[in-house]
């Protein structure tokens, strides 16, 4: 494969596909079947996916799969999560069981508040900047309202519009930086339209100032788009048995990760499983999601846990804030049929209530994850349900896997050792 191909994107599907099999992947045997394996025999369900991106050559299927038992505000709630990963659905469902007996998730909306930046160049004098900032701002208003209207009739639109100096960080540089409430839309493209018209204005009418506009675009760190879960209960009812002792390991476990960036990554990966998994599920933007968090949980300088927790009075709080700009109408939410029924699962949730339950989500995750790490270990969960990935990477037939879930009830599960197992049973059957 040389020279740069043209034109790619004219080509139809399967043109495409001859294009790869041949020029890239001459070798690769049942390129072409596999991929056609996992085309939707329902020609417009296809299509409809193939127009979700440019040259879509086949689908890439993530389980789709629920939570049950989710208390969330005195709600009961099937939580839909679209993962890959073998233990995260189990360890929801597991820790949402334990919560809805002990009074379950409540949360609370600390804001909505979404943000948008038109990023310019001013060479003169600050004043005459702020004059005339003052002067056009009702414009600016004004030059969106045909497209704020609709948003404004649910309540929405442009909250503020402000001009910033951002000189002491980069020479000329200032932005005006517009605040948004977008409803129940994630409002990407609305806040990125008002603030293309806004660029728009904003320069055409700056006639003797020396204004060039160098962008204009939403912002995905959304720390005003806030929201809080807890769950608490007495140390008591937390374990089995040693429950101080054990509730003391785990608030430790969140100190480490409020102090050890390299433990804080780790800490909120796991809260990450939970929150993309119902992010993803309900059609929703994960890479805007994980941007916004991950810089929120850097806010105060050093990276640390989104999650905290706390012993006072006998009683244990666990708690978590997360910056969540969602949608629960409009994009993908409305395309995507999976979208749709796990929105409907979830009892088409207004984007409030959906940010309660993705922070019940990520604080579950979180929950479980910690509760295993200061006990038994994050193997012990793990490794069975990894088990279940080996055998079918093994390709083991059913009385296969059952043999090999027998002999390595108590054994520790390696790849090799497991390999090793599965030899000797088709040796034996061989032999008899
Ligand atoms: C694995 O996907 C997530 C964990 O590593 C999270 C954690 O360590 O807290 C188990």
């Amino acid at each position: 494969m040389s020279k740069a191909i043209s034109g790619f994107s004219k080509r139809t599907k399967d043109e495409k596909i001859d294009w790869l099999a041949s020029e890239v992947l001459p070798d690769f045997k049942d390129f072409k079947s596999t991929l056609h394996q996992y085309w939707n025999a329902n020609k417009a369900l296809q299509a409809l996916h193939d127009d979700f991106v440019e040259n879509t050559i086949s689908n890439f299927y993530l389980p789709f799969a629920v939570a049950p038992n989710f208390l969330i505000d005195g709600k009961k709630y099937v939580v839909p999560m679209a993962i890959e990963e073998s233990s995260v659905v189990a360890g929801a469902s597991m820790v949402a069981k334990f919560w809805s007996k002990r009074g379950g998730f409540k949360t609370t909306v600390i804001s909505t508040v979404k943000t948008g930046q038109v990023h310019f160049i001013y060479i003169g004098a600050k004043a005459d900047l702020e004059a005339y900032f003052n002067q056009i701002k009702p414009k600016l208003f004004s030059a969106t309202s045909s497209l704020t209207k609709n948003m404004q009739q649910r309540g929405g639109g442009i909250s503020a519009i402000e001009l910033r100096d951002k000189t002491a960080s980069l020479k000329n540089y200032y932005q005006l930086h517009v605040s948004f409430d977008t409803k129940d839309s994630m409002g990407a493209n609305f806040i990125n339209s008002c603030l293309e018209k806004m660029a728009e204005t904003f320069k055409s009418e700056s006639a003797t100032l020396n204004i060039k506009i160098v962008m204009s675009i939403l912002s995905n760190y959304v720390p005003d788009c806030l929201v809080r879960a807890e769950v608490s209960c007495p140390v008591t009812e937390l374990y089995h048995e040693n429950a101080l002792e054990n509730a003391q390991k785990f608030i430790e476990a969140v100190k480490i990760a409020k102090v050890e960036p390299y433990r804080a990554v780790t800490h909120n990966k796991g809260i990450m499983n939970g929150v993309d998994a119902v992010v993803i599920a309900t059609g929703n933007d994960f890479r805007a999601i994980e941007a916004g968090v991950h810089a929120y949980a850097s806010r105060s300088g050093t990276y640390q846990s989104l999650s905290d927790a706390e012993i006072k009075d006998g009683r244990f709080k666990f708690w978590i804030e997360l910056p969540l700009a969602v949608g629960t109408v409009g994009g993908l939410t409305a395309l995507h049929p999976l979208a749709k029924i796990a929105l409907a699962l979830l009892q088409n949730p207004s984007a409030k209530e959906l940010m309660a339950i993705i922070a019940a989500a990520g604080l579950a995750q979180n929950f479980a994850a910690l509760r295993a790490l200061t006990t038994k270990g994050i193997q012990h969960g793990h490794m069975k349900m990894h088990f279940t990935n080996l055998l079918a990477s093994l390709k083991t037939s059913p009385s296969e896997k059952e043999q090999l879930r027998l002999l390595f009830k108590d054994k520790t599960i390696n790849y090799a050792a497991v390999n090793e197992a599965l030899l000797a049973i088709r040796k034996q059957k061989n032999t008899l």
